[in-house]
């Protein structure tokens, strides 16, 4: 299996879960009005630390132009347009429906630094060297082709540009899952029913990929610099990525 390809389930059929997280349509009518009600629910304050996790240890120039991939509900992209009120901050997403929620959630902001636009991640409409960072969570697993959407990023940056990309990893402990699944489906309706589906699909092989490959595709995708990281007791990898 080409390491870009939509993995197929182990009885060789179609990976219908995969095939589910990649769809726009799933996203748009399905996933994303869910997803968008828990993620505001958790809050700010998960949501800030989460951020501030995400770009740690990068050397972000205050007036970056920033990129946030597959931002859903973009409350991770207008937080770090709060952190860095120099910046330019866009976030995309190929689900209009999801843009149209941030675009909602930014109209009640007094922020002026950040936009949202419909786009997909393996074809970025954006020219060569068009941002210094490049952000993304809780998407890449959901990209149809992950490597082709890792050098997409790659192609929008500026030479020395760098990406850093969080994603469920399925290489977690039981623990970090359980851990993680209580807290996130605690935000919502059904909980039990919450805790199953968050476990099976968003941590499942299916649909999630571990660490180790998220490190060997931004490699293949052509990063000079890859790193990846694990943070013990949470359930995410980290890739800091170096154009
Ligand atoms: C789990 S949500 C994460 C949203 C946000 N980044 C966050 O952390 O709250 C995944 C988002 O990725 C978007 N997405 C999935 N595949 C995509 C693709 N190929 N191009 C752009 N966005 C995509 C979905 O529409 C969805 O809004």
């Amino acid at each position: 299996m080409a390491i870009t390809d939509v993995p197929r389930a182990k009885t060789g059929k179609r990976n219908i879960p995969r095939a589910l997280a990649a769809s726009r349509l799933f996203w748009d009518r399905v996933m994303g009005p869910g997803y968008n009600k828990r993620v505001l629910r958790i809050g700010r304050e998960f949501y800030g630390a989460f951020v501030a996790m995400l770009v740690e240890g990068g050397d972000i120039p205050p007036a970056a132009r920033i990129l946030d991939v597959g931002s859903g509900p973009g409350l991770v992209t207008l937080l770090l347009a709060e952190a860095y009120p120099l910046a330019q901050v866009t976030g995309i997403d190929h689900s209009p429906r999801q843009v149209r929620a941030a675009n909602r959630m930014l109209s009640r902001e007094p922020i002026s630094n950040c936009g949202f636009e419909v786009g997909n991640a393996v074809d970025l409409p954006y020219a060569e060297g068009s941002f210094d960072v490049v952000v993304s969570t809780f998407s890449l697993s959901c990209w149809p082709q992950i490597t082709r959407g890792l050098e997409e990023i790659r192609r929008v940056l500026v030479p020395d540009g760098s990406a850093f990309i969080v994603d469920a990893d399925s290489g977690s402990t039981q623990e970090e899952i359980r851990r993680f699944t209580t807290t996130y489906a605690a935000a919502g309706s059904c909980r039990r029913l919450q805790e199953w589906f968050t476990r099976r699909f968003v941590f499942g092989p299916a649909v999630a990929i571990d660490g180790d490959t998220g490190e060997a595709m931004a490699a293949a995708a052509g990063f000079g610099r890859v790193v990846m990281e694990k943070r013990r007791g949470l359930p995410f990898f980290r890739l800091i990525l170096r154009k």
